[in-house]
């Protein structure tokens, strides 16, 4: 076996969401792009091997985004003071539909990647377009900046304007093609199937969306009980359906190959279902906030059994980088507890990590935590401007940098073994 990278510094992960693992002054070793261990001290059989040597600085795993709308990054800041429905006819959609043009495709998809490799996202879970050009010209771009990610075309083929919107059978045709031009293209990115919400969908078009799931073994994204007023609107369209959740659940979308973006407003019976199914929740606080969406009650879904992880929400979401997520999680989290239940403790700095980390990694196989066997993403973090480290202890420092750091912190980043530089 190949052993490519030792990396020392002060490492720390969280293998559960319970408590960080720290190791001091310690090495990190890489074997064939996994994780071959963390030592004290190097291995015999290790001791020719280079060592990047980072210090005092703090190894951490990359991030993982489970909810960014990669056109949408050119709205960033944009039209927030509207809630969900006025937003996307307003911002949303006039932009998004530009991107069937591969120039303007290729030129702000590349802003993306960049803002990405900047802000430590090493994996992420990307919408595109209903474009099927754009959304390969996505594809590429991640592929060369060595991002992993997950990308779905839109499809939508209701109750949308007339400039972005699909016929049901040339929806479905184009997506398949789409599946099978990708699905072995690249080695970490893949399709996945994308529609867009309830009440821009057919019936017909989410069923056989499921069955393109099933028989190409491709995972499904979509959004879920974001805004009250959606809610009511998918209650009126599917009054034989108890729930939002029930409806995607009745047209075969909701399995554990699903990440439900949102999920702000679900009722008990609806996280039963969830935890049920196995579907990943995507807690997005940053865009639930912007659109006056609500509060999601994390405490909630993660006593109920459903897997929780974060989403930036580009592009109503207005931060690219986790660790602003995380603070904003647990903010999210303290006000849920004053103002909805005060039986639901907030979430704790170990617990968003591992939601930023781990649990999103969980989607893409083994990554987001330095156990044994983990897929190498890792960021070094230099926080020599955040304040004096001498006085502060490894785990206060990380709490520091998801606080008060930004990319510049993020000094180095590698994935699946590999480091990665900014993308061109
Ligand atoms: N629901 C349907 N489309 C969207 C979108 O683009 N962003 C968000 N936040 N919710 C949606
Ligand atoms: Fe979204």
């Amino acid at each position: 076996m190949a052993v490519l990278k030792i990396l020392k510094g002060n490492i720390i992960y969280t293998a559960t969401k319970e408590k960080f693992e720290i190791h001091e002054d310690s090495y990190l070793i890489e074997s064939d792009g996994l994780v071959k261990g963390i030592f004290k001290e190097i291995p015999k059989e290790y001791k020719n091997v280079e060592v990047e040597d980072f210090g005092d600085s703090l190894i951490i795993p990359g991030f993982v985004d489970m909810h960014f709308h990669a056109p949408q990054f050119q709205n960033l800041g944009l039209g927030l003071d509207e809630e969900l429905m006025p937003w996307l006819n307003k911002y949303t959609f006039p932009e998004e539909a530009k991107y069937g043009d591969e120039e303007y495709a290729k030129r702000l998809y590349t802003n993306v990647a960049k803002a990405l490799w900047r802000n430590g996202t090493t994996r992420v879970v990307l919408f595109s377009t209903i474009h099927k050009n754009g959304t390969d010209v996505l594809m590429d771009v991640i592929d060369k900046s060595g991002i992993g990610a997950y990308i779905g075309k839109i499809n939508m083929d209701r109750n949308s304007p007339d400039f972005y919107i699909e016929d049901t059978d040339e929806s479905l045709k184009v997506t398949e093609e789409w599946i099978l031009d990708t699905k072995d293209k690249y080695k970490l990115i893949k399709p996945i199937i994308t529609p867009s919400f309830v009440p821009a969908c057919t019936e017909k078009l989410m069923k056989g969306l499921s069955d393109l799931s099933k028989k190409y073994n491709v995972k499904i994204q979509s959004h879920l009980s974001e805004n009250e007023g959606e809610i009511e609107w998918v209650k009126d369209l599917h009054p034989e359906y108890n729930s939002y959740a029930s409806v995607y659940d009745g047209m075969g979308l909701l399995n554990d190959n699903t990440v439900m973006a949102h999920t702000v407003h679900s009722t008990d019976e609806e996280i039963k279902l969830l935890a049920e199914r196995g579907t990943v929740s995507a807690h997005c606080p940053n865009g639930n906030y912007n659109l006056s969406s609500g509060i999601m009650p994390v405490r909630r879904f993660l006593e109920s059994g459903v897997k929780v992880a974060l989403g930036s929400d580009v592009g109503a979401g207005h931060q690219v980088g986790i660790y602003k997520v995380m603070s904003q999680a647990i903010e999210a989290s303290k006000m849920n507890r004053v103002y909805v239940n005060r039986e639901e403790k907030p979430l704790t700095t170990s617990e968003v990590f591992y939601l930023g980390t781990k649990a999103g990694g969980e989607f893409f196989g083994k990554v987001g935590s330095f156990e044994k066997g983990y897929e190498f993403d890792a960021l070094v973090i230099n926080d020599d401007n955040l304040g004096d480290k001498d006085f502060r202890c490894v785990e206060e420092r990380l709490q520091r940098f998801i606080y008060i750091g930004d990319d510049r912190n993020i000094v180095r980043r590698y994935i699946a073994g590999k480091e990665v530089g900014e993308p061109k």
